[in-house]
């Protein structure tokens, strides 16, 4: 076979050509759940303000917006040398940062592992036994030790759930994201929990700043481009971040912070729509909803974001062999299984070669399947892919009107942006049909490649809080 790569626009009709009438109903059924309209794009975009704006008020709303005290950009001036972790949906990273007193300036040196899946059930013990033991080989590794007179190394640490902080050095877990499912630490402050395990093992760190992945995007990617305006991760889940006036953050009033100083916004809004009021939810979501440990939770995420996306390849072509149209003679004991289909699997079926998906099918399934069968699994990762970008625009551009941001860069991290480039191309075009750029009008509103949130960017609010801090403390002295 010849190593070619299928056209787009031959996409839709090769699958549909060749396949049987009541495998082409299910097809035109399938496209009309997954589509959706740029009608229906703006209805969204305008319900996705009006929550934004509601969890900013006193009583709050499905979006928690949560106040991360981090209060303003980097001067560019910061200096210091901070331990920073990374504590995501997949992996662990531990990193030295070093910004230097060349303005602007950091060094980096890190490592990483994959957190072990069993972590995401276990208990607090487990958790933050085995994220201590990586800080102490991390700091043992590179002979670091503390400076006189804290007698701790400072660190980073970035948490990257809901949490409820009354100051940049704690958080309360609001609840579990993410398929997380490790009871005694939700409604708990996890700073002390991990301190804790770390002086269990004579470990010498102190957390000095509590941060959202998101939050860390946005002042990394601001740092080096001013015209940054929002900070957002597309990766296992789906979030941003951006800077409000306190004046406009009601459950902040009485804080003692002037009205006028920025503060940035962990919006939290996977959680958007958790009414069920707009988002086109298709009985595949609901199966996915109803059997992750928090059913009714993260609406919008569940639909976006890269943890759910293959599921939803998955629950489809299970649906359709089990209809009798796909995979007859093959053995699908694989596709029977919870979260078998992963995001990169769609990046390769839909940017990869014949040959590629014809591998993935085989390697990740154990699924050969025809050269019809391949391009309906094809087409419809194009569906799911489609709906998640276009939707995933939403809340970006509900963040750029309800600010009245004509333009600006959003700084994106995550392996599903950095590595779906149809991902990103469908999410820029759905931006234009919300904000009704017309055709000849360059983007406004782009999306980049976010500078490294969890590493310089939590070092930077680290920082600006001990400045802060130190600021305080000379005022009342
Ligand atoms: C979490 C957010 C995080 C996002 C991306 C969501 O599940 O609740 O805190 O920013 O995933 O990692």
């Amino acid at each position: 076979m010849a190593r070619s790569r299928i056209p787009p626009e031959a996409l839709k009709e090769n699958a549909l050509s060749g396949a049987s009438r009541a495998l082409r109903a299910d097809l035109k059924r399938l496209e009309e759940m997954f589509t959706v309209t740029d009608k229906q794009l703006k209805q969204i975009t305008e319900q996705f303000i009006k929550e934004l704006e509601k969890g900013l008020s006193n009583g709050g709303g499905n979006i928690p917006m949560n106040i991360t005290w981090v209060l303003g950009f980097p001067s560019g001036n910061e200096q210091g040398k901070f331990l920073t972790l990374d504590m995501g949906g997949t992996n662990l990273r531990v990193c030295e940062v070093v910004l230097t007193d060349v303005r602007g300036e950091f060094q980096v040196t890190q490592s990483e592992c994959r957190m072990p899946d069993e972590l995401k059930s276990g208990t607090p013990d487990q958790l933050w036994g085995f994220i201590a033991g990586c800080i102490g080989d991390f700091v043992e590794q590179h002979h670091l030790s503390p400076e006189q007179p804290s007698g701790k190394l400072p660190l980073a640490f970035t948490f990257s759930y809901p949490v409820t902080q009354l100051s940049i050095r704690q958080g309360i877990l609001q609840r579990w994201t993410k398929d997380f499912d490790i009871d005694g630490i939700e409604g708990h402050d996890v700073v002390p929990q991990l301190e804790a395990a770390l002086k269990e093992r004579n470990i010498p760190v102190k957390v000095v700043a509590l941060v959202n992945d998101t939050t860390g995007a946005l002042v990394a990617s601001a740092y080096s481009n001013s015209e940054v305006k929002i900070g957002s991760i597309l990766s296992t889940g789906c979030n941003a971040a951006y800077m409000e006036e306190c004046s406009s953050v009601a459950k902040m009033k009485g804080d003692g912070v002037p009205g006028c100083t920025p503060v940035a916004i962990n919006t939290e809004y996977g959680a958007f729509d958790n009414e069920h009021k707009v988002l086109p939810l298709t009985s595949f979501d609901c199966a996915i909803d109803e059997s992750s440990p928090r059913p009714g939770q993260q609406t919008y995420e569940k639909m976006v974001a890269g943890l759910y996306m293959g599921e939803l390849l998955r629950l489809v072509l299970l649906d359709l062999h089990d209809r009798d149209e796909l995979f007859q003679d093959q053995d699908v004991l694989r596709l029977r299984q919870d979260h078998v289909v992963d995001c990169a699997f769609l990046a390769k079926i839909e940017e990869g070669t014949v040959e590629d998906i014809s591998k993935a099918f085989n390697d990740m399934l154990g699924i050969k399947p025809s050269a019809q069968e391949l391009l309906v699994g094809r087409y419809l990762a194009e569906l799911i892919v489609t709906r998640a970008a276009r939707l995933y625009a939403c809340g970006i551009a509900a963040i750029c009107k309800k600010k009245n941001i004509r333009s600006c860069r959003v700084g994106v991290d995550g392996s599903v942006f950095n590595n779906y480039s149809l991902f990103r191309e469908r999410a820029a075009q759905a931006l234009r049909e919300i904000l009704d750029w017309p055709e000849d009008c360059e983007a406004l509103v782009t999306l980049h490649s976010a500078e490294d949130g969890s590493g310089v960017g939590a070092a930077l609010i680290a920082a600006i809080g001990l400045e802060r801090l130190k600021g305080k403390q000379d005022e009342s002295s």
